[in-house]
């Protein structure tokens, strides 16, 4: 067993720990993909096809996100507060393309499936800040391009971002947390087996209801992630897990 110092952390998040900031997750009965078919909004084909719709779909998003009405909950800023207390590294990697982690204080974040609030150049790939709505007659600030801009966010079919610095991530860590995902979505749903296979880690899966690959995990809490993650985060400052 490793110093307390050596014992790292990293945390797995997914749209459910922004469900009670208002935002709605995918899966469940009242979300996304209840609403609007993926093979629609979130694919490279679906953009070359409707790029008018592709862009809708994430301009009302972004001006929701954007609007100053959704705030970090209890959860987000218990896993701000972790890394902040924690001896070891604590790194969260986010699924979500929301903001709230960095808002709540997360400062060692990767956004693999990108961010909502950025675009990016297709031709010269700048990435820009974004808060407004985008449409397909825009220009590239760097490059001038027309018609190149799209969201910065990772499309089914496409290479999520920073792998290399997740898995090195999850091959050093003492702990890994899997917060509020249903567990549909790869790489993010191997993690725990990854995490099992390279060592002696806890796992410990903290959502409103089992996920598909909750019996990969040593420790399952469910409840609402303004509940469950700010008393495991108490738990494990005081006595470890
Ligand atoms: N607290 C904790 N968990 C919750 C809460 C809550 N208040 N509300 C819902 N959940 C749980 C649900 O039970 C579900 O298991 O959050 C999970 C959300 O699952 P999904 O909607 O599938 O979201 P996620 O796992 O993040 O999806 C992964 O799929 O479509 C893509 O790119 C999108 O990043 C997303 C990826």
């Amino acid at each position: 067993m490793s110093a307390t110092s050596e014992r790292h952390i990293v945390v797995l998040t997914g749209a459910g720990i922004s469900k009670e900031s208002g935002l709605d997750t995918f899966r469940d009965a009242d979300g996304i993909w209840a609403k609007v078919r993926l093979e629609d909004v979130a694919t490279p084909e679906a953009f070359a096809r409707d790029p008018v719709a592709v862009h809708a779909f994430y301009n009302a998003r972004r001006s929701r996100l954007a609007g100053g009405g959704v705030h970090p909950n209890a959860a987000h800023e218990a896993l701000a507060r972790l890394a902040g207390e924690w001896p070891g590294r604590v790194l969260v990697v986010t699924q979500n393309i929301d903001d709230l982690h960095e808002k709540a204080g997360s400062r060692n974040l990767v956004h693999m499936h990108g961010e909502l609030l950025k675009v990016r150049c297709a031709a010269c790939q700048r990435v820009f800040p974004r808060t407004s709505d985008l449409g397909v007659g825009d220009a590239c600030g760097d490059c001038a391009a027309t018609g190149t801009l799209r969201p910065h966010v990772v499309w089914f079919g496409e290479m999520p971002m920073e792998m290399e610095r997740i898995y090195d991530a999850l091959s050093a860590c003492a702990l890994f947390m899997s917060v509020g995902t249903s567990g549909n979505v790869y790489p993010a749903a191997g993690f725990v087996e990854h995490v099992g296979l390279s060592g002696d880690a806890h796992t410990v899966e903290l959502n409103l209801e089992p996920s598909v690959g909750a019996s990969l995990f040593a420790e399952t809490v469910y409840g609402p992630a303004t509940e469950v993650v700010p008393a495991y985060v108490d738990r494990i400052l005081e006595q470890g897990w």
